[in-house]
């Protein structure tokens, strides 16, 4: 996608993550899924990226879930499980392919929780959130459980734009400039990496299949 819906944007939390299920209609069997994220992490620096393991979807805990209201059987159940959201496989070929791409060094892991935003947070969110999460950002994880919910595989990853500020003497404020300009100082790395891991992650689902065609032989 060139860009995607926001809740903050005024579109209902559905529609937000309609195209998700329009790409399941078109055969899309894999979703990667990017962002512009805050460091909740006291240990992540501007420029890191970060592998999602997990998320925390702040909406959907306050009753605002994408898959509120009547479901329809065909996409998926009712009560869907969520631990297992973000494909562990994938996260391991993607660890691999950033090793050999030299990202190590800006390679983290962790939580990403989804705020409605368009707010950055107050001190108190983030000394509350520090506890529980890694990034924080204002998409993905209503796609993310629309994505789970229908059968695709996702893998995902958080671009750190921004350290997010937990001190009251603080005199800097966070600011969609500063979120522009990381973005853009990483931009190149992202590219090749995401190239390399549509490559790998096919090269992976050719062995899958490999393997089962040899498991009914
Ligand atoms: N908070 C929420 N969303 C964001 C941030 C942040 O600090 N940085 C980039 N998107």
């Amino acid at each position: 996608m060139k860009g995607r819906f926001h809740p903050y944007e005024g579109y209902p939390m559905a529609k937000c993550a309609m195209p998700v299920r329009v790409m399941k209609l078109l055969g899309v069997k894999t979703l990667l899924v990017t962002n512009a994220a805050g460091g909740l992490n006291k240990g992540f620096n501007v420029g890191d990226i970060m592998i999602i393991k997990d998320q925390l979807n702040l909406a959907a805990f306050s009753g605002n879930s994408p898959l509120r209201g009547r479901n329809d059987e065909r996409w998926g159940p009712r009560f869907p499980p969520m631990n297992n959201a973000y494909n562990k496989d994938l996260i391991k070929v993607a660890k691999h392919c950033a090793q050999g791409l030299g990202l190590k060094p800006f390679l983290r892991e962790g939580v990403y929780v989804m705020t409605g935003g368009p707010t950055y947070e107050t001190i108190a969110e983030i000394r509350f959130l520090v506890n529980y999460g890694d990034a924080i950002g204002m998409s993905t994880a209503h796609e993310v459980t629309v994505a789970h919910h229908c059968g695709l595989r996702v893998f995902g990853l958080s671009l750190i734009t921004n350290q997010c500020i937990s001190d009251y003497e603080s005199k800097s404020a966070a600011n969609h400039e500063e979120v522009l300009e990381a973005a853009k100082g990483r931009a190149k790395d992202l590219e090749i990496f995401i190239e390399t891991l549509v490559e790998n992650f096919n090269k992976y689902d050719l062995f899958l299949q490999k393997s089962a065609k040899k498991s009914v032989k």
